[in-house]
């Protein structure tokens, strides 16, 4: 099915990390194209607690794409474009501490870019897909993430007899490879909580947008600096993810139940007195 991008058809998106590549059952399969080419994969748009729920794939279906040549940009337009405000976003991530260990469940307060060389930016003078050209569009990121959803996520955990990490920093790597010892213990020495290599630009493109964004990091290991051993593995990460992926689908589905359904959060506000000439404002 493809569908005209400004049909409204989800209020709340999910994007699906490493090992969560299905959320719904009953969907409808929708194809969006995007000014930045297609997303990662189609959206996969359904109901959860009454609410309508887009999801897709970071990594499509079959994990075909790395982090650092996901479109993020199409990821978040095509979910806008369905009508999504608020975003859930999980994400496996390696512990930077003893005490978050495979299986802890983190809700991060803030996030450090150690990326390089990713679009992070809607607003870079070029044309939008009406013809128009944005105003310099500087968004603020003091507060990277939804106060409410990250309480919707930390509440629904709870709900599932998880006992959820309250805040930290996602420091976020290029990638695809892993980080050496002393990247990591670097990390650690930084005060930095867990980390991923998803999460930036994620969360800046959504604030970009407007939409609320709550990033739900699953630790799958402990990364190579805190324990000695043989560092990270793919193959444990995938392990790890995959033994809590139905855990993790379950605090989803609780968390879009308690999404409040008017945005009265400051991500609602982030695009107040700029010019962004987004569709649909
Ligand atoms: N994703 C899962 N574990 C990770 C790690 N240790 N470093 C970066 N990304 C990860």
């Amino acid at each position: 099915m493809t569908v005209h991008q400004e049909e409204p058809w989800a209020e709340v998106g999910v994007i699906g990390g490493s090992g969560l590549y299905a959320l719904l059952d009953e969907v409808a399969e929708v194809r969006v194209d995007t000014p930045y080419g297609p997303p990662s994969d189609a959206l996969f748009v359904g109901e959860v607690a009454g609410r309508r729920v887009a999801f897709v794939p970071r990594h499509g279906r079959g994990h075909g794409l790395p982090p650092h040549r996901i479109d993020y940009r199409a990821n978040l337009w095509a979910l806008r474009s369905l009508g999504v405000r608020q975003v859930l976003a999980p994400c496996a991530v390696g512990g930077l501490r003893p005490e978050y260990g495979p299986g802890t469940l983190l809700v991060p307060d803030q996030f450090v870019d150690r990326t390089s060389g990713r679009v992070q930016t809607f607003y870079d003078g070029l044309p939008l897909p009406d013809g128009s050209v944005p105003e310099v569009v500087h968004v603020s990121m003091a507060d990277p993430y939804c106060p409410a959803g990250r309480r919707a996520a930390l509440e629904a955990a709870r709900g599932a007899a998880w006992d959820p990490v309250d805040g930290g920093t996602l420091v976020v790597i290029e990638g695809p490879r892993f980080s050496t010892r002393a990247e990591s213990r670097w990390f650690t020495a930084n005060g930095w909580s867990v980390v991923g290599m998803t999460g930036h630009p994620e969360a800046v493109l959504a604030r970009e947008l407007g939409l609320c964004y709550t990033s739900v990091a699953l630790v799958t290991d402990h990364d190579a600096g805190v324990e000695a051993g043989e560092g990270v593995t793919q193959a444990e990460v995938l392990k790890v993810f995959a033994g809590s992926v139905d855990r993790l689908r379950t605090v989803l589905f609780k968390a879009i139940g308690m999404l409040p359904a008017d945005r009265a959060c400051v991500c609602s506000h982030a695009l107040n007195g700029l010019t962004t000439g987004l569709p649909g404002d």
